[in-house]
């Protein structure tokens, strides 16, 4: 069978489905309706998602859900998280309400610095090209006047752009480092229009300059990109508590600060380790990130790298006890926007930033920051105390049951049965099935 086809974008979304079925689907008329299932009545609201991408067929959810009395800076928040995972929102709640009674959490934006570079070749003289670069700096500025006008009239734009020389590491390779303050948008689009309306600019005045045609040799741009690593657009945020506030039913509070801090020490010292609990981090990171409309993807390649940023993957997260006081803090860069892209386009994200209370980009950050600190704080203190699964696999229950479609009267039954069984998937299908004869 030739599954090769030409022409698919044109195609209509009845007739994408069509051909799907035909190709992949055995012509199943169950699989059509489950597409067909997920979309939207309101045929406008259902035109605003196709949009979104290209080649849409469906919908695909992903629960929406709240976490409330996070004290932030002196505000109470509700957390809008969208995420797949069971037990994040109710982790994040619970870490709001702990913290709540013990002073919240403190947040602050330590710089909001984007960055983006025209990367290009250049086999001549190494004095030369840093030359031309110097001379055409001012031109490179003014080429990109008109795209600034509007995030100027703002107060962001082009901060300044430098010259880097990495020949030594690749043959030829040089680039411009260009930084930029974007303020409440994301940036990428104006970074990245900035970046080649440049690099244009940087190979037509190229073209001109004497020493080059002395020895014929011309720079050659090879891509222009805003980078995703933004060290210099960094969050940070704590919780802060006596010690002794941090009692648990197993350990006392310096037991617990103790242990804790351990959990970190380890995190900081082994890769295997710090991935997982970065992960744990992100489930808060990437739930705020993603309801309101912004980048995961830009996001995690971030706060990845910065992770490694001293030559080793460590935790994002830090935590001492200085003269009894256990403090716990968390920074990580976060290029995120309140304005542009989807986030002024998805109904749901709109609603987020309702129930944000309209935060400009710099408290979202000190916000997401926060998710990520509580995340980290709710997954460590399961794991140094009970561990996790005792509250994962209650969450899971559900998981499982609905997966077995189980009725109301099952799932009530169940959840009796499992207060004092251990959940796993096999115990609910052998529960289930027990209930069902
Ligand atoms: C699970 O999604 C996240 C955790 O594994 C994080 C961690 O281990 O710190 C619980």
């Amino acid at each position: 069978m030739n599954r090769a086809v030409s022409g698919f974008s044109k195609k209509s979304k009845t007739e994408k489905i069509a051909w799907l079925a035909a190709n992949y689907l055995q012509e199943n008329p169950h699989f059509i309706q489950i597409l067909k299932n997920y979309w939207n009545e309101d045929t406008e609201l259902q035109q605003l998602h196709d949009d979104f991408i290209e080649n849409t067929l469906s919908n695909y959810y992903l629960p929406f859900g709240i976490a409330p009395n996070f004290l932030i800076n002196g505000e109470i928040y509700a957390i809008p998280m969208v995420t797949e995972e069971s037990s994040v929102v109710a982790a994040a709640s619970n870490a709001a309400k702990f913290w709540m009674d013990r002073g919240g959490f403190h947040a602050q934006v330590i710089s909001t610095v984007k960055n983006g570079q025209i990367h290009f070749n250049f086999f001549g003289s190494e004095k030369d090209i840093e030359e031309f670069f110097n001379d055409v700096k001012p031109k490179l500025r003014q080429s990109i006047q008109s795209l600034e006008k509007n995030m100027q009239g703002r107060g962001g734009g082009l901060l300044d752009l430098s010259f880097v020389d990495k020949s030594h590491i690749l043959e030829g390779y040089f680039y411009i480092h260009a930084t930029f303050e974007t303020l409440d948008a994301m940036g990428a689009n104006f970074i990245n229009s900035c970046l080649e309306k440049m690099a244009q600019t940087f190979e037509e005045e190229a073209r001109n300059y004497e020493a080059f045609q002395k020895v014929n040799e011309l720079p050659e741009v090879v891509m222009s990109i805003l980078s995703n690593y933004v060290p210099e657009c960094v969050v940070r945020a704590e919780a802060s508590c006596p010690v002794e506030d941090l009692t648990t039913k197993h350990h006392n509070g310096k037991q617990f600060a103790q242990k804790f801090i351990r959990a970190i020490e380890i995190a900081k010292t082994e890769t295997r380790r710090a991935v997982t609990h970065n992960k744990g981090i992100m489930n808060g990171v990437d739930a705020v990130v993603l309801a309101t409309g912004n980048d995961f993807r830009a996001v995690e390649a971030g706060v990845h790298a910065y992770a490694a940023r001293n030559s080793y993957y460590g935790s994002l997260t830090h935590a001492k006890i200085e003269d009894g006081i256990f403090t716990f803090w968390i920074e990580l860069p976060l290029a995120i926007g309140t304005v542009g892209g989807l986030t002024s386009l998805h109904p749901l994200t709109k609603l987020a930033f309702e129930i944000l209370q309209k935060p400009d980009a710099k408290q979202l950050m000190q916000i997401i920051a926060v998710a990520g600190l509580a995340q980290n704080f709710a997954a460590l203190r399961s794991l140094v105390t009970t561990g996790i699964q005792k509250g994962h696999m209650k969450m899971h229950l559900m998981n499982i049951l609905n997966q077995f479609e189980a009725s109301k009267e099952e799932k009530e039954q169940a959840l009796e049965y499992f207060k004092v069984n251990q959940v796993s998937h096999n115990a609910v299908v052998a529960f289930l099935a027990k209930l069902r004869g």
